[in-house]
């Protein structure tokens, strides 16, 4: 018997039917219900309705019983690797010490940095994991990794290691992001020039070079770094190939998206003191507006981001945990949904588009992963929810009922 080639279904490795598709996909229509993905070799390769599937073929067809299909989400901001615990400090500010006077007297991030260095590289390994297996169990299928508590060549190597292990061993995409000018150590003290030239000319090419840096990040603050220092820093990244993303405009205005904007970054993060000038900058440039709500409120901050100013530009507004021990030991991008939303005001639209679509373009992935689109990776949850709002409006009690990475059906 002949077979008309036109009329052949397309043959995939698994058939995922009988869902509502919320594709999270910038140029496509926001829902998609009694839907079906095929999935070929961790790719999706077609989507259509449930009354189109006489087109495709599967070895394997998994019902989604009428439930809701989103993108895996995507943490675009963690300090996700370091040692101990800065409980004591939370204690402390409680009891009115703020987060620059516990830094200033040596606390803060430097108290990270010490633990981090004394832990040894399974140590770190071993805690990170836990904390990436809390947030794959939320439904994150990409998580945004930091170095930044080692602060010398060898220990921001650790981490970055440790982070590069994460994606080895787990069912997660990690970006790496060498963040070697997150603080300055007293050793340096009163020499930020000396730290920042160490930071250029042997750190960072050398964790470029061992392959384990995807992006630099530099904390541009009172507290961090100058504009200048920056720049330095944003040079070499340039020079070495690699692209940027800031800490910017978290606790001051000091132009630090509009740095990022001119070297065409993938993302500016924080930026509650971002001003008109700023978001006009990073409009023009196509770099993603990072929300962090969770520093915002660990740190009782009272000066919101400017988001209505990020809507009227078109600036795409990513969301993520901040994931460290100092200003945002929350490990729960379910709860960032939601603060972002009683917070920041965001619809619970614009806040799963923050987990998804933007974060991927935050990382610089969003022809691969965050969307539900043929060719993107197939990173997929699934959710018995009403509707996708319920993600942003509910909090504690949802978790994915199934989960792909890469197209393969995990287990929960
Ligand atoms: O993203 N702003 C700088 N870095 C972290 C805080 C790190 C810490 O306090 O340990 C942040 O908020
Ligand atoms: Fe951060």
């Amino acid at each position: 018997m002949s077979v008309n080639p036109a009329c052949h279904p397309l043959r995939g490795d698994t058939l995922i039917t009988n869902v509502h598709l919320a594709c999270m996909h910038p140029d496509q229509p926001p829902a998609f219900e009694n839907a079906a993905v095929l999935i070929e070799r961790g790719q999706i390769v077609w989507i259509g309705q449930v009354s189109e599937l006489s087109q495709v073929s599967a070895d394997e067809t998994f019902d989604g019983q009428g439930q809701w299909l989103l993108p895996g989400f995507i943490d675009c901001h963690t300090h996700l690797v370091f040692g101990g615990s800065r409980a004591d400090e939370f204690e402390q500010r409680l009891h009115g010490a703020s987060y620059q006077q516990i830094a200033a007297a040596g606390g803060g991030i430097l108290s990270t940095v010490r633990a981090t260095r004394e832990a040894s590289e399974d140590q770190l390994f071993a805690s990170a994991k836990q904390r990436a297996l809390t947030l794959i169990a939320q439904g994150v299928t990409s998580i945004e990794v930091k170095s930044g508590y080692g602060l010398d060549t060898a220990t921001e190597l650790k981490m970055l290691r440790v982070a590069r292990r994460l994606g080895d061993e787990l069912p997660l995409n990690i970006a790496c992001t060498f963040l070697g000018a997150h603080a300055l150590l007293t050793d340096f003290a009163g020499n930020a020039q000396g730290y920042i030239d160490l930071v250029c000319e042997q750190m960072l090419p050398k964790a470029v070079e061992a392959g384990l840096v995807d992006a630099v990040d530099v904390f541009c603050e009172s507290v961090g770094f100058t504009l200048a220092q920056t720049r330095q820093v944003f040079e070499t990244a340039k020079g070495l190939g690699v692209p940027v993303k800031c800490h910017a405009e978290q606790l001051s205005n000091l132009g630090g998206s509009a740095l990022t904007a001119e070297f065409a970054g993938l993302s500016v993060d924080h930026i509650e003191f971002l001003d008109e000038a700023g978001v006009k900058a990073i409009a023009a440039s196509g770099t993603v507006a990072t929300l962090l709500p969770g520093a915002f409120y660990f740190l009782r901050e009272t000066q919101l981001p400017p988001i209505d100013l990020l809507r009227a530009n078109g600036v795409p507004m990513a969301l993520a945990t901040d994931y460290n021990p100092g200003t945002s030991p929350l490990c729960n991008l379910l709860l960032m949904l939601n603060m972002s939303c009683t917070l920041f005001r965001l619809t619970p639209t614009e806040a799963l588009q923050g987990v998804t679509c933007h974060a991927a373009r935050a990382l610089g992935w969003q022809q691969r992963v965050g969307s539900i689109a043929v060719g993107y990776q197939a990173d997929l949850c699934l959710w018995d929810i009403a509707q996708p709002n319920q993600l942003a409006y509910q909090f504690g009690d949802l978790r994915p009922s199934a989960r792909w990475f890469k197209g393969q059906l995990q287990d929960l």
